[in-house]
């Protein structure tokens, strides 16, 4: 695991070498991010959070995809009170924290958030507040952002420690894939984000396709440190029909057939994510 594991710093390191400028508590704060949209960033955010909550973590999912936001579609909520009466200052931050079917918690930004899409001071401030409020009362924050480079997607990346990227084996999620990452390394000064390939078509597709990404990173983008972006592989999720099914019914897949590959490969993700990344539950 030890591929894993975060760069230790270098002797002499300072907070500025860090990768995170502006990220708010020391909490786990994980970004579920892509270059390319549809490539399942929701769809892993929901049934991750479940799969985490399961083995015992308290899981917060913020919609941080303030223009397209769909979550609340996913885990089928209709939520009285959202991020956007929060920005609007009509609700206060506590009663837009709501349970989801998978016994973890969310913040859902509802439609109307169209005016927030912008990265304006205000949405800025918002969401800094925000992640800064919720962030110490959970083991993990996943912010299901948005897909591609514009400046809130990057802002709210910038507020994670770590990055999970969601890429499909296609040729056009994985150059979208490469363009957000290279942005990553140069404007957040990242050394390293994590990978998971959504809808593989055969086991070992993802170990590849990270050794493809990884040598074109290692050509092309070099961090502050002077070495080469690093790409980690955490895991598969093959294409699996049972994942469109439980979307249109609008359930986790983890609850309505926590037995099916693409169910399967979730839970190892979340394995892996604990090992690497969490405290151990209850500690
Ligand atoms: N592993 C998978 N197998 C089959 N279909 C998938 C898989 N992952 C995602 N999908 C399909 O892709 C759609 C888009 O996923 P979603 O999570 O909404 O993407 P994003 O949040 O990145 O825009 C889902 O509604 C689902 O139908
Ligand atoms: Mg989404």
């Amino acid at each position: 695991m030890n591929d894993a594991l975060p760069p230790s710093p270098s002797p002499g390191s300072t907070a500025a070498d860090k990768p995170m400028a502006t990220s708010p508590v020391d909490a786990h704060i994980i970004a579920i991010t892509s270059g390319k949209g549809g490539v399942g960033k929701t769809f892993v955010s929901a049934n991750l959070a479940a799969a985490l909550t399961r083995r015992g973590h308290r899981v917060l999912v913020l919609d941080a995809d303030l223009g397209l936001a769909n979550l609340d579609v996913v885990l089928n909520l209709h939520p009285k009170v959202t991020l956007h009466d929060v920005f609007t200052g009509k609700a206060k931050l506590e009663d837009a924290v709501i349970q989801a079917p998978g016994g973890f918690s969310v913040v859902l930004a509802g439609s109307g958030m169209v005016e927030y899409s912008r990265l304006t001071p205000e949405v800025r401030n918002e969401l800094f507040n925000i992640i800064q409020t919720l962030a110490p009362r959970y083991d993990v924050v996943l912010l299901d952002t948005g897909a591609g480079i514009s400046d809130v997607v990057l802002f709210s990346v910038s507020l994670a420690q770590e990055v999970l990227i969601v890429a499909t084996p296609e040729p056009t999620s994985l150059t979208d894939a490469y363009a957000a990452i290279k942005v990553l390394a140069t404007q957040q000064k990242r050394q390293q984000v994590r990978l998971v390939v959504n809808q593989a078509a055969r086991p070992g597709d993802g170990r590849a396709i990270t050794s493809q990404l990884q040598q074109v990173l290692d050509r092309f983008v070099t961090t502050d440190t002077g070495r080469p972006m690093r790409l980690v592989h955490v895991g598969d999720i093959p294409a699996d029909t049972s994942v469109r099914e439980a979307v249109m019914r609008r359930q986790l897949l983890m609850q309505q057939m926590p037995g099916c590959p693409a169910a399967l490969a979730v839970a190892q993700l979340a394995n892996k994510i604990e090992s690497t990344l969490l405290k151990p539950a209850n500690q």
